[in-house]
């Protein structure tokens, strides 16, 4: 079983929507994945999950406190391995006491950010245009990394450039540029972007994510979401 942990220091840049999508993504080729929302009080997941009608494919949530015991959360995802294929683990926000501890249980840390210079900067701190530093999450997460490493075990970090402006902008090619030329230096991959589309903002009050949509509703843009999904879920995976 890979456990997949979907975080950022910072907050709103869509952590529990690519969760949702990448769970729903991995369920529809067949794999069997369960998740835990460990953002209370507000878990988004959790709530996105129970809207979800009997019809639709079975996706399981289950609540953890991010301020409680990491032996209790340790112990729930070992309790889940003989039975699933991936774990996810959506968090909160912010550089919370137990966020090294929940990242060392990771397979992989998913890190979705948006095209804007101020989202940036926990990941990379722009000097000029030829020069950047690590941002104070790189530092984090290199931290985890080197941690990991001294037990021989590996760490993959994804950076998911999402919620990108549907018309291709100057300022979003250059965020892509420069995160892609940092990748090496953050040892960090750069995924293919998810762009800010309608249809990830309507669907949480029924649960839905794009893989749910029935023919009869696709749309052009609808198609194009799916296929950002589909191709974000191979590269987390490394099939791509
Ligand atoms: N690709 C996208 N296109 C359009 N809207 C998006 C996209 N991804 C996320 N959003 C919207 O951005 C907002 C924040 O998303 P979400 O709650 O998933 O972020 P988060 O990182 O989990 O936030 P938090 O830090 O509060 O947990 C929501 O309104 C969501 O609908
Ligand atoms: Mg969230």
């Amino acid at each position: 079983m890979k456990i997949i942990v979907i975080n950022n220091i910072k907050g709103g840049t869509g952590k529990s929507t690519i969760t949702a999508n990448l769970i729903s993504s991995l369920i529809d080729i067949g794999h069997k994945v369960c998740s835990i929302d460990l953002d209370s009080p507000q878990h988004t997941l959790f709530n996105y999950v129970n809207n979800r009608s009997e019809d639709l494919p079975l996706m399981e949530c289950e609540t953890m406190d991010y301020k409680g015991d990491c032996n209790e959360i340790k112990n729930k995802i070992d309790s889940l391995r003989e039975k699933y294929d991936f774990v996810f683990v959506d968090t909160p926000g912010g550089d919370f006491e137990s966020l090294k501890d929940i990242c060392m249980m990771a397979d992989i840390i998913v890190t979705p950010i948006s095209d804007s210079y101020l989202d940036l900067d926990v990941v990379l701190q722009i000097k000029n245009k030829q020069s950047f530093m690590p941002g104070c999450y790189s530092k984090i997460i290199w931290d985890i990394k080197k941690k990991k490493s001294q037990d021989s075990k590996n760490l993959d970090w994804v950076i998911v450039p999402n919620k990108f402006n549907v018309r291709k902008t100057k300022n979003q090619e250059s965020v892509y540029k420069l995160l892609s030329k940092a990748s090496p230096v953050l040892s960090g991959r750069i995924s293919n972007f998810i762009k800010d589309r309608v249809v990830f903002k309507e669907l949480f009050n029924k649960g839905r994510t794009v893989f749910d949509l029935k023919k009869s509703e696709l749309t052009v843009s609808r198609v194009a979401a799916k296929n950002e999904i589909r191709m974000l879920s191979k590269y987390v995976l490394g099939e791509i």
